[in-house]
């Protein structure tokens, strides 16, 4: 069974531009492979910063490139959104019942836990997890069937990653979810966002994997502290596949135009310059 990860697409009104780049435009053209190269995915997840300003007009924008998804979306809240907006334009998305933008789905290979780590009220970009998004996790966790993988996704990872900018603002109660997952249960993978760069690794035997934003990136500065830097690195989509006791993800540089060849062709291994690709 298999999925697709986009994630920070950092929507804006139709037509306009962040950072120089138009996000509608770089979905459209994601949406577009991975109808072609893909057809077999079961969803699409976006784990959150669906809007930068939360504006009506962005989720009406992200709503219309949805149209053209090859596959149903779920969607996650990052600390870019806002939920009375999104929920405006996204009214079947997925409520817990508590408002929070949450969910728990059994699938044939797998089980996904969702979770909104979005903290509208606080000082700062940081996420929460509060009590009763903590207590939809535990029923969540305690509900998953253990003869198949969990697979949880949030936006803000609950542990620091070594940029400085991005630490702090975090998950701001990493250690309370911690706490829950190692007395309950902890998930076979944590997906995440928020952080714009690719990240993989292992949190307290936890896998987990940060994808790189379909919006402007985080600049690999491992020094700064008190400002974000930004950059257009290309962006890319993850395609896990999940099946027979494995779990495997894909990054795919979808944008990529520069040349494509066989690495046992001679005369290209003998090109001064090999021709750009014509797709
Ligand atoms: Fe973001």
């Amino acid at each position: 069974m298999k999925f697709v990860i986009l994630t920070d697409t950092h929507f804006v009104a139709a037509g306009h531009r962040l950072y120089g780049l138009d996000p509608a435009e770089r979905l459209s053209a994601a949406l577009q492979v991975i109808g072609l190269d893909h057809p077999d995915a079961a969803f699409i997840v976006i784990t959150g910063d669906l809007a930068h300003w939360g504006q009506p007009e962005a989720y009406a924008n992200l709503a219309h490139v949805l149209t053209r998804a090859p596959a149903p979306v779920r969607l996650l809240l990052g600390n870019h959104d806002l939920r009375r907006p999104f929920r405006a334009v996204f009214s079947a998305a997925d409520d817990d019942g508590n408002g929070f933008v949450q969910s728990f789905a059994v699938f044939e290979r797998f089980s996904m836990l969702s979770l909104d780590t979005l903290d509208e009220d606080g000082p700062t970009h940081a996420g929460l997890l509060c009590r009763a998004r903590l207590g939809f996790l535990e029923d969540a966790l305690r509900r998953a069937p253990t003869d198949r993988p969990l697979l949880m996704f949030q936006h803000h990872p609950p542990f620091d990653t070594g940029l400085p900018h991005m630490d702090r603002i975090r998950l701001r109660n990493g250690e309370e979810e911690l706490a829950l997952l190692s007395r309950v249960r902890k998930p076979d993978y944590l997906f995440m966002g928020h952080i714009h760069r690719p990240i993989a690794g292992v949190w307290h035997g936890i896998p987990f994997h940060i994808q790189r934003a379909l919006a402007h990136q985080v600049d690999f500065d491992l020094v700064t502290a008190d400002r974000v830097p930004g950059t257009h690195e290309a962006p890319d989509y993850a395609l896990v596949d999940v099946a027979d006791g494995r779990i495997i993800v894909h990054q795919r540089s979808f944008l990529y135009e520069g040349p494509r060849f066989w690495l046992d062709d001679p005369e290209a291994q003998r090109a001064a310059r090999l021709p750009v690709s014509s797709a």
